[in-house]
C-alpha cells in the first residue's frame, strides 16, 4: 500500500493452527506470528511489485489483541521502520476495522461521508461508533459481555462445529427455519448490547434437546443455526436503528469479521432502503482481519503527522 489508499497486496497467513485447537491458543498464535511474519511481508512486497526502499511508512497493530502476537508485530515493525528510516504508524485494531471502508481497489465503490455511524462487529468487539473523521471516533454503544463473533463461535462449538464457527453458522442457517426455535431477545437499555444471556439460552436449548432425544443437535443443526443467527443479527440491527434514529444519522456502515455474515449484510441493506439511509458494506476481503485495513489506517495517521516513536509498545487492552 502506497499512500494513495490503493491496495497493492493484501496477504493473510493461514489460521489453521486455531482450527486444530478449537479456538485461539495465545502462545500458539504468537509462535505462528513469528513463523509467518518474514515470509508474509516478503510475499506482500513481491505481489505489490514494490521494493522495501519505496515504502513511505510502516503501519502495525498496536492493540487491542493478544499481547504475544502484538509483540511480534510491534518488534518487527519497529526494526523495519528503523532500518529503512521511514515513519512508524501505530494502528488501533478496531479503528482499522472502521477505516476498512476507505481501502481502494479495482472495484470502485462510494466511501462513507462524515459523520457516519459504524457497527463494528468482530470476534472480540461489538461497538456502535460515531465516526466524525478518520481519526475522530466515539464509541456510543457496545456489548457489555460477549462479542457478536464470540456468540456465533460459542454457539457453533455447542453444535460440535470447528473454530471459527461463524461462517459455518451462516452457511447452515441458509437452509434452516429461524422460527423453529425461539431464543430470548436481550432487554439492554440504551445503545449497549449483551450476548451472554443468548449464549446460555442456546446452550440450554441444545442440551435439553439432546437429553430428550439424542442426536437432536445434529438433526436440527440448520434450524438451530438459523435461530441463533436471527437472534444475534436482530439485536445488532435493532441497536443500530435506534442509534441512527436518535443521532439523526443517515450514513451507516458495518465492518469487522461478523459483517461477512450474509444475513447481517442482507438485512442491513434492507434496513437502509426502508429507512432511506445510505449504507456501506465492505467486500468480504476487508471484513475479517486483513492487512489492507491496517495500511489504510496507517496512511491516515501518516497524513495527519501522527507517527509513533521507535520505542512504542503494544497494549493488549488499547482503549
Ligand atoms: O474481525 P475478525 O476477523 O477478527 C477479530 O478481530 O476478532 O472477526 C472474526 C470473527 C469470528 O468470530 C468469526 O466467527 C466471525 O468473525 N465471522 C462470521 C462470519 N465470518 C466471520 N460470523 C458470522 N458469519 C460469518 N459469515
Ligand atoms: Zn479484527
Amino acid at each position: 500500500m502506497l499512500i494513495d489508499g490503493v491496495v497493492r497486496s493484501n496477504v493473510i497467513a493461514g489460521q489453521a493452527v486455531h482450527e486444530a485447537w478449537g479456538g485461539v491458543v495465545p502462545e500458539l498464535a504468537s509462535r505462528a506470528h513469528q513463523e509467518h511474519i518474514v515470509p508474509v511481508v516478503q510475499q506482500a512486497l513481491a505481489q505489490a511489485g514494490v521494493e522495501r526502499e519505496q515504502l513511505s511508512g510502516i503501519a502495525f497493530t498496536q492493540g487491542p489483541g493478544l499481547i504475544g502476537a502484538l509483540l511480534v508485530g510491534t518488534c518487527f515493525a519497529r526494526s523495519m521502520a528503523q532500518a529503512l528510516g521511514v515513519p512508524l504508524l501505530a494502528v488501533h485494531h478496531i479503528q482499522a476495522h472502521v477505516l476498512a471502508h476507505f481501502v481502494r481497489d479495482d472495484q470502485p465503490r462510494p466511501v462513507p461521508s462524515f459523520p457516519f455511524l459504524n457497527l463494528t462487529v468482530s470476534g472480540g468487539h461489538t461497538q456502535l461508533v460515531l465516526v466524525r473523521s478518520p481519526l475522530d471516533m466515539e464509541v456510543i454503544g457496545s456489548t457489555l459481555d460477549d462479542a457478536a463473533g464470540e456468540a456465533f463461535d460459542k454457539g457453533a462449538k455447542l453444535l460440535g462445529l470447528p473454530y471459527p464457527g461463524g461462517p459455518l453458522v451462516d452457511k447452515y442457517a441458509a437452509t434452516g427455519d429461524p422460527l423453529r426455535f425461539t431464543l430470548p431477545l436481550s432487554a439492554m437499555p440504551g445503545l449497549d448490547m449483551s450476548f451472554s444471556g443468548l449464549k446460555t439460552a442456546f446452550m440450554n436449548l441444545v442440551r435439553n434437546g439432546e437429553a430428550r432425544t439424542p442426536g437432536f443437535a445434529e438433526r436440527e443443526r440448520d434450524h438451530l443455526c438459523a435461530s441463533l443467527q436471527q437472534a444475534i443479527v436482530g439485536q445488532l440491527l435493532g441497536k443500530t436503528r435506534k442509534a441512527a434514529r436518535e443521532l439523526e444519522i443517515r450514513e451507516l456502515a458495518i465492518s469487522g469479521g461478523v459483517s461477512a455474515n450474509s444475513s447481517l449484510r442482507k438485512e442491513f441493506a434492507a434496513m437502509g432502503t426502508a429507512e432511506g439511509w445510505t449504507v456501506h458494506i465492505p467486500p468480504f476481503a476487508y471484513c475479517t482481519d486483513n492487512a489492507a485495513m491496517i495500511a489504510v489506517a496507517g496512511a491516515f495517521l501518516l497524513e495527519a503527522g501522527r507517527t509513533a516513536s521507535l520505542d512504542v509498545v503494544p497494549h493488549a487492552n488499547l482503549g
